[in-house]
């Protein structure tokens, strides 16, 4: 097999698009040495801007792309279809023909919010897409045009996603507990909080197996999975937990948390009921798994302050859920 992603034994050349987001950062960290990593932010290239990535990826001329980039304004992307489709649908769909083109594996992120949340159980791969907004929307575009394109491609579903970087819920929380005495957050929504370390980690453990030849040839691997944390709360409970680990950071001034329904926090995009992903798919295909959100969530308090973390996981398991993803 001549793919340039056949076991060599030599280092592929690695490009990150979207390398200052969350995701994009973590790639970057986890990524460090399995070989030249090409990373771009939207200073490089504008997504929006087909001809610019086409010149990106046939300057880099990468083996492996990790598209990290997307328009992630859930709400906004209400009021901005057209370049959330760019982005989020397009913009995949040339990275997919260039990838093809160079016979390189595109690893591609996707979104829970491809499901209306009817399901009172987690949501597997075989369950019919049907998104309640144009974000949602959007990324279905996306995995659709990737796979119509063909060539060999690996799409995470993931959710809920924040980490020790970037614009995400766990930083509204602090600054907004430095504000308020209150906040009331949505208890109603159901998700599996997942940190972009265990996610850049876990794409890295399969990436790598891929490379070595584990997973057998591209027609065994490639395709759609998904790739959250294990387990799942709520909106509230996420708050919750983040504030019972905050302490140091907070000088013990926690506010008081009151769940809310979604109806008592209208937002310009609807958002599925229940967004829980079954991971069985990536666990049986890759072997891996990733942490329980709790567990996950205390590695992100970790790598903010060391030390931080004062409770222990268990105490954080409250089913219960401001500002959403
Ligand atoms: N965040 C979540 O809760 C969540 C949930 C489910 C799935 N996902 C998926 O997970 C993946 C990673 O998300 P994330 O949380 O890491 O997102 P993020 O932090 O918002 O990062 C996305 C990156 O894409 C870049 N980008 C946006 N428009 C661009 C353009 N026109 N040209 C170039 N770059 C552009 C952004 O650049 P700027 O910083 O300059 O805007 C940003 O650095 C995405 O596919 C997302 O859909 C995320």
């Amino acid at each position: 097999m001549s793919s340039g992603i056949s076991p060599t034994g030599e280092k592929p050349r690695i490009l990150i698009v979207g390398a200052a987001g969350q995701v994009g950062l973590e790639l970057q960290r986890t990524f460090a040495g399995c070989g030249p990593i090409v990373a771009v932010d939207r200073e490089s290239v504008d997504l929006a801007v087909p001809d610019q990535i086409r010149d990106l990826v046939r300057s880099a001329n990468p083996q492996i792309i990790l598209n990290a980039a997307a328009y992630t304004a859930v709400d906004h992307a209400e009021s901005e279809p057209d370049l959330a489709m760019a982005i989020n649908a397009h913009a995949p769909r040339i990275l997919a023909e260039e990838a093809l083109r160079l016979d390189a594996l595109l690893v591609h992120y996707s979104t829970d919010y491809v499901f209306d949340g009817s399901k009172p159980e987690p949501w597997t791969e075989d369950d019919a897409p049907n998104p309640l907004n144009v974000y949602g929307a959007t990324k279905l575009a996306g995995e659709q045009a990737i796979r119509n394109t063909g060539g060999n491609y690996l799409i995470f579903r993931t959710s809920w996603v924040y980490g020790p970087h970037g614009n995400n819920f766990l930083f509204t929380m602090l600054r907004l507990a430095g504000q308020r005495a209150q906040l009331s957050i949505v208890d109603d929504q159901f998700g599996s909080p997942t940190t972009s370390i265990e996610l850049a980690d876990a794409t890295r453990a399969i990436v790598c197996g891929v490379l070595d030849g584990q997973f057998g040839t591209p027609q065994q691997w490639a395709g759609l999975y998904h790739m959250t944390c294990s387990q799942s709360t709520t909106w509230c409970g996420l708050a919750q937990a983040i504030f019972a680990r905050a302490g140091k950071l907070l000088d013990g001034k926690a506010p008081l948390v009151t769940p809310i329904a979604t109806a008592d926090y209208p937002t310009p995009a609807r958002r599925p009921r229940n967004s829980v992903l079954s991971n069985a798919r990536l666990q049986d295909r890759f072997g891996v798994s990733l942490a329980p959100w709790q567990t996950a969530l205390d590695a992100v308090f970790q790598a903010l302050i060391p030390g931080a973390v004062t409770t222990s996981p268990a105490s954080a398991q409250t089913q219960n859920t401001v500002p959403l993803q």
